[in-house]
Order: C-alpha cells, then sequence, then structure tokens
C-alpha cells in the first residue's frame, strides 16, 4: 500500500477512535417530517427545509412541465451559452423580494460565497470575519489573496479593536445572518455603524434567514431595518425554499463586476434551468404566503417552551435550535438513543462546532405537526438526562 493510502486509513481510525467518523445514510424517502433510513421511519428533526417546501406537491407537481420547457441541465457556464431567462426572471424576482437593485444567481450557497470572499479579497483588501461564520466564508478567505482577521463572535467591541488598527484602504465585513450552527443572529445595526464609520464593505449570508425571519421572511436586513446598508446579501435556495442554488442581492455595479470577475460565476455550468424555474415558483409562493415565516415561528417557540419546561432552556428565536451535549462521544451517544426512539437529531462535532460543544442541531420546520414538537423535545430531555447519568 503507498503512503497516501495509508495516511487515509490511520486517518480514518483515528476519527473512529475519536467518535469523529463521518458516513452517508441513504433516505428511502424524499426529505420531509417523516423520512425512512435502512428501513426504519424517523420524525426528522434535522433537515433546513424550515418551510417544509422541499417535497411539496405544488413544486414536484411543476417539475415536468417545467422541465419539458427549460430541460435539466443548464450545459455551460451562464457567460458561454447556458444562461437561460429563467435564469434572469429568478434574479428579477429575487431582487424585487429583497428590495435590491440587482440579483446574480449561483449554483450553489457554497460556490457563492468562495466567490464573494475570493472575488473582493484583493491584496489590498482586508476581510473581517465573524469566527462563526460558515465554512464556505472560511474557504472563501482561504482561497482570497486578501488579509483576514477573524473577530470574536458577534462581538462588534472587538471588530471594531481590529478595524481601528487595520491600514488596508478596503474592508470587507462578512457574516452569517443565521448563524448555521446557534441559530443566533448577527449584530446588523451595529455592523452597519462600523460599516460606515469605517467606510468598509458589508455581507450576510442569509442562507438560514431566507424565508424564516424579516417581513415575509426577506431575511437579517430586513428584520432590522437595514436593507439599503448592506452591500451583498446573499442566500442559499437550498433551504427554506426547498431547492436549491444561491444568490447575491446587491447593486448593478457590483453584479456587473461578479459577472466579469468572480471565478466560482464565471468557471461553474449554470444553475440548471429546471431548479432555477421551481425556485422561482417557490419564490412566488413564499411571497403570496407572507405569514410562513410567523408560522415557523410559533414552531419554534412551542420546541423551545418544552425544554424549557424540561429544564433544558434555549434562546434561540430560530428554527436552529442547538442542544449543547459537550464530548464526541455523548454526542453520538444521544443522537443514537434518539434514533432508537424515533427521531432523527443529528449530532454535531469538531470541527464543524468548536472543542467541547458537540450539540444536537435541532431544527423545527413548519411542516412539523405541534405533537411532534412536543414529543420530539420530552424525548429529547429524557435522553439527555439518562445519558448524563450514565457518563
Ligand atoms: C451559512 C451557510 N452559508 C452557505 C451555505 C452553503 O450553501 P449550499 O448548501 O447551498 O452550498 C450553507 C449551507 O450549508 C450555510 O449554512
Amino acid at each position: 500500500m503507498n503512503a497516501l493510502y495509508r495516511a487515509m486509513e490511520e486517518e480514518l481510525a483515528l476519527l473512529r477512535e475519536k467518535g469523529r467518523y463521518r458516513f452517508l445514510r441513504d433516505l428511502e424517502t424524499p426529505q420531509g417530517v417523516e423520512i425512512v433510513v435502512d428501513g426504519k421511519r424517523y420524525l426528522n428533526f434535522s433537515s433546513n427545509d424550515y418551510l417544509g417546501l422541499a417535497s411539496s406537491g405544488f413544486l414536484t407537481g411543476a417539475a415536468g412541465e417545467l422541465a419539458k420547457r427549460w430541460g435539466v441541465g443548464a450545459g455551460a457556464s451562464r457567460l458561454i451559452c447556458g444562461n437561460m431567462e429563467v435564469h434572469r426572471e429568478l434574479e428579477v424576482e429575487m431582487a424585487r423580494f429583497k428590495g435590491t437593485e440587482e440579483c446574480l444567481v449561483f449554483s450553489t450557497g457554497y460556490m457563492a460565497n468562495l466567490g464573494i470572499v475570493s472575488t473582493l479579497g484583493t491584496p489590498e483588501t482586508t476581510v473581517f470575519s465573524d469566527e462563526l461564520n460558515h465554512a464556505s466564508i472560511i474557504d472563501g478567505c482561504r482561497m482570497s489573496r486578501a488579509k483576514v482577521l477573524v473577530y470574536r463572535h458577534r462581538d462588534v467591541d472587538h471588530l471594531e479593536d481590529l478595524l481601528k488598527k487595520d491600514e488596508n484602504p478596503r474592508k470587507v465585513i462578512i457574516t452569517d445572518g443565521v448563524f448555521s450552527m446557534d441559530g443566533d443572529i448577527a449584530p446588523l445595526p451595529e455592523l452597519c455603524e462600523l460599516k460606515e464609520k469605517y467606510g468598509a464593505f458589508l455581507v450576510v449570508d442569509d442562507a438560514h434567514a431566507t424565508g424564516v425571519i424579516g417581513t415575509g421572511g426577506r431575511g437579517t436586513a430586513s428584520h432590522f431595518g437595514v436593507t439599503e446598508r448592506v452591500d451583498i446579501h446573499m442566500g442559499t435556495f437550498s433551504k427554506a425554499l426547498g431547492t436549491c442554488g444561491a444568490y447575491i442581492c446587491t447593486s448593478r455595479l457590483v453584479r456587473d463586476y461578479f459577472v466579469n470577475r468572480c471565478r466560482p460565476f464565471i468557471f461553474n455550468t449554470g444553475l440548471p434551468p429546471l431548479i432555477a424555474a421551481l425556485t422561482l415558483v417557490s419564490l412566488r409562493h413564499l411571497m403570496k404566503h407572507p405569514d410562513l415565516p410567523s408560522r415557523l415561528r410559533e414552531k419554534v417557540h412551542l420546541f423551545s417552551s418544552v425544554m424549557g419546561e424540561e429544564g433544558y432552556p434555549l434562546s434561540s428565536e430560530t428554527p436552529i435550535l442547538p442542544v449543547i451535549v459537550g464530548g464526541d462521544r455523548e454526542t453520538v451517544a444521544v443522537s443514537r438513543r434518539l434514533m432508537e426512539e424515533g427521531f432523527f437529531v443529528y449530532g454535531v462535532r469538531p470541527p464543524t462546532v468548536p472543542e467541547g460543544t458537540g450539540r444536537l442541531r435541532v431544527t423545527v420546520t413548519a411542516a412539523h405537526e405541534e405533537e411532534q414538537i412536543i414529543s420530539c423535545a420530552r424525548t429529547i430531555a429524557r435522553v439527555m438526562r439518562s445519558v448524563r447519568e450514565t457518563t
């Protein structure tokens, strides 16, 4: 066996030993509240399908006709010949929804973040990034040629210290709107003040905020009433909108610059037109039902209040509800016990979250029934208690 294969085997053995080994589970059903894995039915509290749209009849029902109209794959990058009218229609609608001048659609959120940070991150630039930003932002920082300064999570004083000391003329502040593993919300009004005071450019990743917070699900800036003060609103279609792909909502100038300079946009096959068309259907559904996010919020509050009664108070205002377990093995044990009880609740461990903060990342969706939510919260509390007693 050559050295590389040997190294892989050793590394995987180490991950197993530490309780950090990951593997793929095959769902035998579409995404939804009830899923089947290995022939067993579970109540699913792990997806990002916050509005329950991923397998909804109005989307699956529209797919056949839309596939006939637009085909499935884009067949080329958008700058060559993979740009259909439906991409533009989606961008126009998305810009209208977010209240920005323009929008540019990407094939995934990961690509969009790589693109944003690497395009803005020239050698004359400093990127200021929250320490709990999503991995795609971190990878974008690694890919960029900018100086990268990481500020403590949501700590605007720390950010200001760094901004004050930095001498680069170009400054970019980037933050998740809703943090993907903690469900807390970035302090956008304060970030807007800092960006204005120090002449910086502000990017907000609304992957978990789109369709979830703000007026009718318009995201974090809408939640705080600061839409015009944010330079790029990035977000994904892969979560609450139930499809896949991503957007940046921004000015005409920035869009034009990205079309010319953003490598992950330029050198990537366009978002499949079928998906663009379905996303448009999903977005219009959300615009027609602006009460959907508030229905979701009621379910979130129900879960939090039951957990509070059980002695596990949660502070998240969003559908991402972390229940901290601690050690990696303990996290895996709690998640396994929940599976035995019929609940699919993913246990997240480092490096996705900081050392010692392994957690159940519970997500509640608008599609969950109240009894399912209550039963999940009570079962989690019981399992947490019993695992604590035995470890
Ligand atoms: C905050 C955040 N940004 C970006 C992404 C990447 O989005 P996508 O899954 O569409 O590539 C994710 C997804 O997991 C995310 O949680």
